[in-house]
């Protein structure tokens, strides 16, 4: 590998093969490559180019980087479908905003503002907040450009040196888009793209006593584990992880509204995301319409699956043939019934023949008679698979959805205006949708409460995330008065403090 500059690019495009599983080889970054990496960004943070460029600079690349995103959306929403094998009609809708995420930023650049201490006596206290240094990203295969964007953003809005490891399983978008960055004139080494294993790349990466921030999306078990590696270097963290949010339907829900609302909450990304809607808690009294129609929405959905690069198709596959086993190894231990799904599709696919056994399609799930101490209730399975369960009054469905050891997403459908904000309120989660759900945007803060996580992505937030600030004490006291405040060492002592 060649070590001129940290940055690693691909010429990509031509290499690519139509089928799933062998897309292309990508190196592993070793800890040499690490090291090499985290050192080359200190030097660059410290030589200024990037870190001390003005905030109106760094908002002009920032923009420049979203326009040329725009220009090239086609190729990055392919490229998202063919490496992740999601539907390119979520691709399509999920890379076409990536833009915003940096145009939210370079007009953050723009209009924040630093502010002046109400200090005492004759001082002129202001408050700076100046980039942190080298920041250490780590990334999940699930929306591989979008979580790269949403962290690289800010990190570089504010001035730092980016070392981002994405997915083994997905890293082509996020090379491909430092390669982007590079060409809008980002300077070397501000923004470095490791691909790698977590436990080889990824480790070496968050253990580098230089890095002066981590900032992951992952499973609760590696973000505790990276968690202790990160404090122990006195770095910032922040870690955005499971979740098993739970979605509740009053009985006063507009009901088709709430059943195709479950589904898009449950079944886009094929259930991998964090937030994916996975404990659909309903009212007792519509207990059985609500599930005879998503039972039919479900079913339209699964006749609908198809190669994912055809743009009618309804949901993709999932990531590996390793992960759907883990789902399905989870459907067959738990005790509920299956009311649909449940296992690996295979043939060829109704809507266009495509053989869908090439790939790792997991039927959309619904499984019922559930126990809240079932594996399935309780652990994130981050596929299409959901439980749904019986409520009779608003107190027993609170207590069911904060039933859980995370608190990431949460939904609340109902037509009741003033239950919608009780139980909002109610609810142990950092993002709850009421009448909607997954609703992302620059301006909003992400991230989870209890085991989801610590930090927020996204908004004033996430960029105060990427900086520390600086107090400067001015005093502005004239000779004279400074001289009347008197000398602290006088013969006879005063109880007088400055200020
Ligand atoms: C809900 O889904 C059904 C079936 O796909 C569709 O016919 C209907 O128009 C959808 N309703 C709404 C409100 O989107
Ligand atoms: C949420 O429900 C859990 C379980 O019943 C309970 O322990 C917790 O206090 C509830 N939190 C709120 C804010 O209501």
């Amino acid at each position: 590998m060649e070590m001129k500059s940290a940055r690693m690019t691909f010429t990509l495009f031509c290499a690519l093969k139509l089928t799933f599983g062998n897309l292309c080889r990508i190196a592993s970054s070793s800890k040499e490559v690490v090291d090499y990496a985290v050192q080359n960004a200190h030097e660059t943070f410290i030589s200024g180019v990037w870190s001390r460029k003005s905030a109106h600079d760094r908002s002009i690349l920032l923009s420049r980087l979203a326009r040329s995103l725009e220009t090239h959306m086609s190729d990055f929403v392919y490229l998202e479908s063919l490496q992740t094998g999601r539907a390119i009609r979520e691709m399509t809708a999920q890379v076409g905003r990536l833009p915003e995420w940096l145009d939210y930023y370079a007009a953050l650049l723009r209009t924040r503002q630093d502010f002046l201490a109400p200090t005492r006596g004759k001082l002129l206290n202001y408050v700076t907040r100046i980039p942190l240094g080298v920041i250490a990203q780590i990334t999940p295969f699930n929306h591989p450009l979008l979580i790269a964007v949403k962290k690289i953003a800010p990190a570089l809005a504010a001035g730092n040196s980016v070392v981002i490891k994405p997915s083994e399983l997905a890293p082509i978008s996020v090379l491909e888009f430092a390669q982007l960055a590079s060409d809008a004139g980002l300077p070397d080494g501000v923004l470095s793209v490791l691909p790698g294993y977590g436990h080889t790349t990824g480790t070496a990466l968050c253990s580098n006593s230089m890095v002066s921030k981590v900032d992951i999306t992952a499973g609760t078990k590696t973000g505790r584990e990276l968690g202790s590696v990160v404090s122990s270097n006195l770095a910032y963290y922040t870690a955005e992880l499971g979740g098993k949010a739970p979605i509740i339907v009053f009985d006063d829900a507009n009901l088709e509204i709430a059943v195709n609302g479950t589904a898009f909450a449950a079944f886009i990304a094929s259930g991998q995301t964090c937030v994916t809607g996975a404990r659909i808690i309903v009212h007792d009294k519509i207990y059985d319409k609500f599930l005879s129609a998503l039972l039919e929405k479900t079913k339209s959905i699964n006749r609908r699956i198809g190669n994912p690069l055809n743009p009618k198709s309804t949901m993709g596959s999932v990531i590996s043939s390793r992960h759907l086993q883990r789902i399905s190894d989870m459907v067959k231990r738990s005790s509920g019934t299956i009311l649909f799904g449940g296992e690996q599709m295979h043939g060829l696919s109704p809507l266009d023949n495509f053989d869908l056994s090439k790939g790792s399609f997991f039927a959309p799930t619904i499984i019922s008679d559930i126990e809240t101490t079932d594996e399935l209730w309780q652990e994130e399975v981050f596929g299409p698979v959901i439980v749904v369960k019986k409520f009779s009054s608003e107190e027993e469905a609170i207590k069911l959805a904060n039933d859980s050891k995370y608190g990431l997403g949460a939904g609340i459908w109902t037509s009741d205006l003033s239950r919608a904000h009780r139980v909002a309120e109610e609810i142990e989660a950092g993002l709850v949708w009421v009448n909607t759900h997954h609703r992302n945007d620059p301006s909003s803060p992400w991230g989870g409460m209890k085991q989801s996580g610590m930090g927020r992505e996204n908004g004033l937030e996430a960029y105060e995330s990427y900086t520390q600030s600086k107090s400067i004490i001015v005093n502005i006291a004239s000779n004279e008065e400074s001289r009347a405040a008197g000398d602290w060492f006088a013969e006879e002592p005063s109880s007088k403090r400055y200020g």
